[in-house]
């Protein structure tokens, strides 16, 4: 069976546009490959985190995660910092990845951009504990959108530079597992693009939002004026308020919605209404178990563990096997 690995960014709560789109691919992937989850906090880092909010970030990404459907059980789910093994395989690509190709890289360079101050190392390494990540595990899919792709290719150039510096075929080339067609796609509120892309907290609905926020977000959703003429095409932002229908509303919702539109008798603030109600109920049982895994101290102190653990074994393995190769030996 293959493996597949896939780190998690420690900080930002799931959204509507997360759920459909990235983890209901990972839900599936767990009964067919060979999963390692992991929660990227030592990447986070990089941008000095304190150490309560880095706790809190890490806490409650893994409680989402679970609660939308990740089977602990089945994948291997970790927390990165979990697994020394992974700083230590760091250390050794760095060795030999170079400065000129990690400053060519675009999340470098967009880094340096936001954050001028705290151009670190760290930074500049990112792409090589991301190479890590994956090869600890000798993976050879990683599930990620195209903005990875860059990452993804360094990784094989530091997995191919290990293999060819010590002659020896020992990583796998990893490469990106692409859903990005085959994915529905979730507009945000404000009348744009997808959900999560612009900045700010009213575009995204998210799992964790309490009725009453997602009343208030849906009801300042962005439309425009109404249709004038008979089957007018909608404009953009409309556009979107009926693609999220399409994913939380029953069809005969839509269907109606949809003749009210064509026949200029609808009214916005009905429409946004009937969604936001439909958003509650889709969310409802997620919102719901995030509650209880939330306040459940002792399941994730096992469930963390538990990956812990499993992820140890292979990376430990790996780094036996590293260590030989590289010429660290015992006497
Ligand atoms: N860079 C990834 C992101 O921004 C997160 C990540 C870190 C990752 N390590 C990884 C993804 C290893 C896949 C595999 O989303």
């Amino acid at each position: 069976m293959e493996t597949v690995v896939s780190g998690i960014r420690s900080t930002g709560r799931l959204h509507l546009g997360n759920y459909y789109g990235a983890i209901q691919n990972f839900v599936k992937m767990q009964r067919e490959y060979n999963c390692y989850f992991f929660i990227a906090d030592l990447h986070s880092l990089t941008t000095h985190p304190t150490p309560a909010d880095l706790h809190g970030n890490v806490k409650q990404v893994l409680v989402e995660y679970l609660a939308a459907g990740l089977d602990p059980e089945i994948a291997t789910l970790y927390v990165q910092s979990d697994v020394p093994e992974v700083a230590e395989l760091y250390l050794y690509l760095n060795m030999s990845a170079y400065l000129g190709e990690l400053e060519r890289s675009t999340s470098f360079k967009d880094k340096v951009r936001a954050q001028p101050d705290n151009v670190n190392a760290g930074l500049l390494t990112y792409p090589v504990l991301m190479a890590a990540d994956i090869i600890i595990h000798r993976a050879t899919k990683v599930p990620v959108g195209k903005d990875q792709e860059q990452h993804l290719e360094m990784a094989r150039t530091f997995a191919n530079r290990f293999n060819r510096m010590y002659k020896h075929e020992y990583f796998p080339e990893p490469y990106a597992f692409n859903f990005s067609n085959s994915l529905v796609k979730i507009p945000g509120l404000d009348g744009k693009g997808k959900m999560g892309k612009s900045e700010g907290e009213a575009n995204a609905v998210y799992l964790s939002d309490e009725p009453e926020v997602i009343r208030k977000k849906v009801m300042r959703a962005v439309t425009d004026s109404g249709p004038t003429m008979d089957n007018q095409p909608k404009p953009q932002e409309i556009q979107n308020l009926f693609d999220l229908m399409k994913v939380v509303s029953s069809e005969d919702t839509y269907l109606h919605f949809d003749h009210l539109y064509n026949t200029c008798q609808v009214r916005y603030g009905d429409l946004k209404k009937q969604l936001a109600e439909d958003m509650i109920a889709a969310t409802a049982p997620i919102r719901e178990k995030i509650k209880s895994i939330a306040s459940d101290g002792p399941y994730l102190r096992q469930v963390a563990r538990h990956g812990a653990i499993k992820a140890r074994e292979s990376a430990s393995k790996t780094i036996r096997e590293v260590r030989e190769i590289i010429g660290f030996r015992s006497f």
